[in-house]
């Protein structure tokens, strides 16, 4: 069977389904989870195949709607968690897991809910929560120091005049609250040069929803767990969109199928077996007429592992993107 690409009346365009399908195989049945729901495009495509189970996640309250829709239709094959892919471990699972998904990111229903403040249009308050989070962008903006500001602008969205820009939030936020408008004409003011084709703001925008969603303890918490959970033969397929991402995604993966690693971040143990081996020697990226049908794929890269061995959890991840995860924590005092 392949799958269609067309979504069924959602606004949301599932990315790269059918490269999702063909690398997942729930052709031969098997239990599923997808620690991205959104509005569910992937989980209905495999519940399509018989004998599947999905077991889903989303942080947003807004899936549920859809989830509870789809356990009308499968009352045993789906279930739905309303919590954050980090906190995967936490779910009681009994069956074998044959495939782990994270479709990265935001739904586009998520970006043009002007309310979320995640595109350049919104009108109102600073907000960027996904869900489930402890503080917003209205926080960050007003709140947190200038050379915080300037980390966060230049280690999230690489964005080269975080210095600038970050003295200049500090010095306006002086006169008023800033909303999302304000910090739009911050950015465009203060830098010096920017292309037209993309919002001047675009980094700055990234950064800031990385930081509210606390997007990289997630990611290396949720693939970390995930490399427990899966079962042998089983597969952990991530989508990514921008460039953070994958190479959290690359490094991770990379590191699990490497042979005798004898990175740093393995310190106790030299692993002489290799756990996985990588189904994507170079990321998978949506084919020509997937871009037409749906350009803001343009970004997606499809990586891929399969557990081939007996998985030591020896890896600290989190060693590695230590510098990142020490950004984070200037929220503790939001
Ligand atoms: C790109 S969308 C997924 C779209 C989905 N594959 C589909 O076809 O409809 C990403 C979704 O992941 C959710 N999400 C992002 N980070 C998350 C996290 N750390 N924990 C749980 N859900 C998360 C977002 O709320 C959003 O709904």
């Amino acid at each position: 069977m392949n799958a269609t690409i067309l979504p069924e009346k959602t606004l949301h365009y599932p990315v790269l389904l059918n490269e999702v399908i063909n690398i997942i195989t729930p052709q031969n049945g098997g239990t599923f989870i997808d620690c991205t729901f959104g509005q569910g495009g992937y989980s209905k495509k495999i519940l399509e195949y018989p004998n599947t189970k999905v077991i889903a996640i989303d942080r947003d309250k807004n899936s549920l709607h859809i989830a509870s829709d789809l356990k009308k239709k499968f009352e045993d094959r789906f279930y739905f968690h309303n919590i954050k892919f980090s906190q995967i471990k936490d779910l009681k699972i009994d069956d074998e897991v044959k495939g782990i998904v994270f479709d990265l990111g935001y739904s586009l229903n998520q970006i043009k809910d002007l309310s979320r403040g995640l595109s350049f249009d919104s009108k109102g308050e600073l907000n960027m929560k996904m869900g489930l989070n402890d503080f917003s962008a209205k926080d960050v903006i007003n709140k947190l120091d200038q050379n915080e500001l300037e980390q966060i602008f230049k280690y999230f969205g690489e964005e080269k005049n975080s210095k600038l820009i970050s003295k200049k939030i500090v010095l306006e936020r002086q006169k008023k609250n800033l909303d999302t408008q304000d910090l739009v004409t911050i950015v465009k003011r203060t830098k010096k040069k920017y292309y037209t084709k993309t919002n001047p703001a675009t980094k700055v925008f990234q950064a800031l929803r990385i930081f509210v969603n606390k997007e990289i303890s997630e990611l290396t918490r949720g693939l970390k767990e995930s490399a427990n959970i899966v079962s042998q033969n089983g597969v952990i397929l991530t989508v990514s969109f921008h460039s953070l991402e994958d190479k959290i995604c690359k490094f991770f993966f990379n590191h699990l199928s490497k042979q005798d690693n004898v990175s740093r971040y393995l310190p106790e143990k030299k692993s002489k077996k290799m756990s996985f081996s990588l189904i994507t020697k170079k990321p998978v990226t949506p084919s020509s007429q997937e871009l037409k049908l749906n350009s803001p794929s343009r970004s997606a890269k499809l990586r891929a592992i399969k557990k081939i061995g007996t998985h030591e959890n020896n890896m600290n991840v989190f060693l590695k993107y230590e510098n990142l995860l020490n950004i984070e924590n200037f929220s503790k005092k939001l």
